[in-house]
């Protein structure tokens, strides 16, 4: 597994890809190339013999610059549970610890219950919402009205995992 920072040149690969990735949910609009233009340094992608094995999108908040967001995780359902994702965090929690970062973001659907576990796992914890989803706090109408969304927190200087 070859890991880099991601560039531009890597859009049209991640794109081709995110939906069924996805289990064809229609991910792609989500994904502006803006994000492999602008924040590539704080961006991952991993090879596997020339395929694409996963990516993860994240930047430094520029109005918050103690807390960094990680915007896109994704790893080729061939090579899942094979710590691919964490070690991606792990690479992208050192990075923005070095910053300045204290506190890394991100949000998820309620319905993608495998995301739930991998980032409550990897030492998220789940913010308080308003409303519960099969146990899990959500927040309600957070993207937009129908578009609730469960919200994590990761302290790095609390240590954790992957810190
Ligand atoms: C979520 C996702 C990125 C996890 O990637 P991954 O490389 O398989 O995860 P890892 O192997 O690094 O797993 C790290 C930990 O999370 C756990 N985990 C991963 N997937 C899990 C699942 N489906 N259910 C329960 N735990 C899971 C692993 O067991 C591991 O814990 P361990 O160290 O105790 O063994 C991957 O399943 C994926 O791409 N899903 C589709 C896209 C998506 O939903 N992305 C997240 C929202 S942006």
């Amino acid at each position: 597994m070859e890991f880099r920072q991601a560039q531009s040149a890597d859009y049209p690969r991640v794109i081709a890809v995110i939906n069924e990735w996805w289990g064809g949910r229609p991910m792609a609009d989500m994904l502006p190339k803006l994000f492999f233009d602008h924040f590539g340094d704080t961006s991952y992608v991993v090879d596997h013999d020339g395929e694409l094995a996963a990516f993860l999108i994240g930047f430094v908040s520029q109005s918050q610059p103690d807390e960094a967001y990680v915007h896109f995780v994704g790893v080729n359902p061939a090579h899942r549970q094979a710590g691919l994702a964490q070690a991606m965090y792990q690479r992208f929690f050192a990075n923005v610890q070095a910053r300045g970062c204290r506190v890394v973001r991100c949000v998820t659907s309620p319905v993608n219950k495998t995301s739930i576990a991998f980032h409550t796992r990897i030492g998220f914890e789940i913010d308080a919402g308003d409303a519960l989803v099969d146990g899990v706090a959500v927040t309600s109408n957070y993207d937009g009205r129908g578009h609730d969304r469960v919200r994590f927190t990761y302290h790095l200087a609390g240590g954790g995992s992957a810190s």
